[in-house]
Parts: C-alpha cells; sequence; structure tokens
C-alpha cells in the first residue's frame, strides 16, 4: 500500500520555520496567526544564529520554569523580565505613536508597585504618613494636547521613600498606602501634594531576574522618580515618572524607562514665605509638573 504524502513539509533544519509556521495555518485569529508566524522565523532564526546548543535551551526552559514559579498574587517576575529586557519600554513606545503624540508627556513604564489602590487626598495635603526624608513639594497643571487646561483631572502619584522602599516593602513598618495619593485637579488643572524626595532603588532582585542581572554584570538600580496616572474625560490616560535631576542611575536604568524629558529639577527653596502656604519648613524641594494629554480618539 502507497503510503498517503504528508500534508506538510517534514521538518528538517533548514526548512524549520517554514515547517513550523505551516502548522498555524488555520490559525482562526488573523492577528494571533501573524504574531505567531513572525514569533517562529525571529525564534529558529536566533537559535540558529547562535547555533543554541541543547544544554543552553534547557537551561532557558530552567531559568522561565523558575521565572514562573518566582510569581505571587504581589509579585510579577515575568513582567520584571520583560523590563529588564527592554520589552516594556519598546512596547510602550510602540503603542504611543501616531496624531497627537508628538505634543503629548511621554509616557514610561508602569512597575509593578502599583498593586493597591492611592488614597483620594485633598490637593496640598501631604502623601508622606511616616516620619523622615526631604521636604518636597510637587505642583503640576494637566493640559489638553491644545493648551487647554483639563479641568477635574485625576491624578495618581505613588513613589518610594527616602531609602528607596515602596509601603508594600516594609509592610508593618510604615503607614497603609504611605507615600500614594489620588488627587482631582482643580478648575484650572492645577494639583499641589506635599512629599518627601524619593531615593534611587534597586527592582527586586532575590529572584531569576536578579540573577540573569548578576549574571550579566548589569546593576537592579533605577533612578528616583515619582510615578504618575493621569487621566481626563475624552483623553487617553498616561502612565508616566517624573525623575528627579541629577539621582545616581538616570543614564543607565535597569528597566530603560528613563526619557529626557521626564527628567526634572527638584529645586531647593529657602524663602520662608514660599514655605508658608504648604505649611512647609525650609529649605523644601520643589518640582513643576506639566502634563499634557492626548484625546482619546487620535489614538488607535
Ligand atoms: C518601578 O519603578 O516601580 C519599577 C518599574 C519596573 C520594574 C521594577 C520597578
Ligand atoms: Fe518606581
Amino acid at each position: 500500500m502507497t503510503p498517503a504524502p504528508p500534508s506538510r513539509p517534514l521538518f528538517s533544519a533548514e526548512r524549520s520555520a517554514e515547517v513550523v509556521t505551516e502548522a498555524f495555518r488555520d490559525t482562526p485569529d488573523p492577528r494571533l496567526r501573524t504574531v505567531l508566524t513572525s514569533l517562529v522565523a525571529h525564534l529558529h532564526a536566533f537559535a540558529k544564529e547562535v547555533a543554541l546548543t541543547q544544554a543552553e535551551l534547557d537551561t532557558a526552559i530552567d531559568f522561565l520554569t523558575r521565572t514562573g514559579h518566582a510569581c505571587t498574587d504581589v509579585r510579577q517576575e515575568f513582567q520584571l523580565l520583560s523590563d529588564v529586557l527592554g520589552m516594556s519600554m519598546l512596547v510602550d513606545s510602540l503603542d504611543h505613536t501616531g496624531p497627537g503624540q508628538a505634543s503629548a508627556t511621554e509616557s514610561t513604564v508602569l512597575g509593578p508597585f502599583h498593586m493597591v489602590d492611592s488614597p483620594p487626598r485633598d490637593l496640598g495635603e501631604s502623601i508622606s504618613l511616616a516620619e523622615g526624608g526631604e521636604p518636597t513639594l510637587v505642583t503640576g497643571q494637566v493640559l489638553g494636547a491644545d493648551g487647554t487646561p483639563l479641568a477635574g483631572a485625576l491624578v495618581d502619584v505613588w513613589q518610594a521613600d527616602e531609602k528607596g522602599y515602596y509601603d508594600v516593602q516594609r509592610p508593618g513598618e510604615v503607614p497603609d498606602r504611605n507615600l500614594r495619593g489620588l488627587f482631582t485637579c482643580d478648575e484650572e488643572g492645577r494639583f499641589r501634594f506635599r512629599t518627601i524626595l524619593p531615593a534611587a532603588y534597586p527592582i527586586p532582585d532575590d529572584g531569576p531576574v536578579g540573577q540573569l542581572l548578576k549574571a550579566t554584570a548589569r546593576h537592579p538600580y533605577r533612578p528616583a522618580h515619582i510615578h504618575f496616572i493621569v487621566g481626563a474625560q475624552g483623553h487617553r490616560p498616561l502612565t508616566t515618572h517624573v525623575f528627579v535631576a541629577g539621582s545616581d542611575y538616570l543614564d543607565s536604568d535597569a528597566v530603560f524607562g528613563v526619557k529626557e524629558s521626564l527628567v526634572l529639577d527638584f529645586d531647593e527653596v529657602r524663602e520662608p514665605e514660599r514655605a508658608a502656604p504648604y505649611d512647609l519648613p525650609v529649605p523644601f524641594r520643589h518640582a513643576h509638573v506639566e502634563i499634557s494629554l492626548r484625546v482619546a480618539e487620535a489614538h488607535r
């Protein structure tokens, strides 16, 4: 009896990507088919380029397995892997192109520490609920792309403390929701809050991603920053940071999140008359943040 001809060519190293891609031929979702086809092509080309050995593939599978096992409700090691490989920032950039983007404030990574809701706070209130740190005032304004102030815009902020820890990393040691706040802008789109100057800090490096950084002689540090998510009706929400000018690691952020436009001066203010309206001691640091949002329709 003559065997039936194979419905697709048999696997060979030469035609590997073509054969595997063919197996995905009937994928009903066209976008999934496109993504998988390209992924297979690039993965196979990569393995051929570096002449990947069986031992190396085993090591990679073990690494990914340990990365999965390191994930918990409050830790996402795969997200961290994407961050240190620059994938998070690349996809963020790819997702922020098109009409209206040029005049909008630049975005950057969300990071893993927005894991709890920020408490609503009044304009001018302090988000610092613990002792210590350099008193700091952050003022700002949220604008539309045409420069119109966005009354009632929501500004969600969170940051590390003066030692580089988020509240969720020091449970029981600092008050719950320390250094987090949700502010509603006034009629002119303005916001203000008191805080402390954040410090640079290492990303969680006690898991597989930390081992990867060590094996590649990379440090785990991020420069000092304050996180923002800003939203206003009819506008695309913006996830970004403000980086402290002069901080260490601005040119070697472990997750590649720094953009020049996001680096701001936190000036030292010594005049008591500028401190009094905010009930701040002197000296204090002051940064002013202008945030421009894109209209929602303009993004793809
Ligand atoms: C953060 O800034 O909170 C962060 C971002 C990416 C990875 C780890 C931490
Ligand atoms: Fe952070």
